[in-house]
């Protein structure tokens, strides 16, 4: 694996590789990798000739300090696991490197999909997103992109970022499902920070996924979404939402004929967890 440190090198060293008519994949990360991240190096590299992934823990996407500050670096058994799965190239970059000098912050135009759900509770999250996304992918140029689902929103909102910057034609976007552990907790770097305690409660959010995805015949959907709450709540998570929505734009829905996505973001203690499930 070769590790680039500077944007311009990595640049150079791409269009070469394009230049060979080679297909490149790209999975940006935050680091603190797990097997769902694996699952998109593996998503990667089943299609692409050269698979570049990045770590880079943007700081413009955390609309709270004290989860930027505590966000996980374990670069070391990062760096192990890429190997072990055969990922070509690391981006690995300082701030400057993404952020240079003279650097102007966009704003992008991301509509309803802005202001709902992790929009709602994370105001600017999703403009952070955008700004390091498109950056990125200005210096890697991929043919294809891979994004976990457990983060279906940001999949929604970079979909609508390659449209927004002409790129949908030239780069495609591949959405990969979510790895669970053995009791359903949807992987994510932030588990590294759940106490034993915490740890043994948080499987809570899949399961009440699990019970709207079954019990969808049977109830209204405002009924469903506020029994999965009051039982998350009962075990001791502060609820941000639990929504039933279009699978399509995430918008609210009435019906149940078409394609739907329960989500849900729920705290236990300080650390907050996302996760979501197609029903039908
Ligand atoms: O999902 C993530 O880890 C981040 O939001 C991403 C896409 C790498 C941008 O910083």
């Amino acid at each position: 694996m070769i590790i680039f440190k500077k944007a311009d090198q990595l640049s150079h060293h791409i269009v070469l590789q394009k230049d060979k008519g080679l297909r490149i994949g790209f999975v940006p990360t935050m680091g603190a990798l797990h097997q769902g991240h694996i699952s998109l190096i593996e998503a990667s590299r089943a299609t692409a000739d050269i698979t570049v992934c990045s770590i880079f823990i943007n700081p413009t996407q955390f609309n709270n300090p004290e989860d930027l500050k505590h966000y996980p670096v374990t670069i070391e058994s990062d760096l192990d696991k890429l190997h072990a799965a055969g990922c070509d190239i690391l981006f690995l970059p300082e701030a400057a490197e993404i952020y240079p000098p003279g650097h102007i912050k966009k704003h992008y135009s991301l509509g309803r999909l802005e202001t709902i759900l992790e929009g709602r509770f994370r105001p600017g999250h999703f403009q952070g997103v955008c700004e390091v996304v498109d950056r990125l992918l200005d210096i890697v140029q991929p043919h294809s992109l891979f994004l976990g689902q457990k983060d279906l929103q940001q999949c929604r909102v970079i979909k609508q970022l390659l449209d927004l910057t002409g790129r949908a034609e030239s780069t495609s976007l591949n959405i990969v499902p979510t790895v669970r552990e053995a009791d359903g907790l949807a992987m994510s770097s932030r588990n590294l920070r759940l106490s034993e305690e915490e740890r043994a409660k948080a499987p809570a959010i899949f399961q009440v996924l699990s019970r709207i995805r079954q019990e969808l015949p049977k109830h209204s959907l405002p009924f469903l979404e506020q029994a999965a709450r009051q039982e998350l709540e009962q075990k001791g998570f502060s609820v941000d939402y639990v929504s039933i929505a279009r699978a399509s734009d995430l918008t609210g829905s009435n019906g149940k004929e078409e394609p739907l996505v329960a989500l849900a973001a729920a705290s236990i203690g300080s650390i907050r967890l996302i996760d979501n499930l197609a029903l039908n």
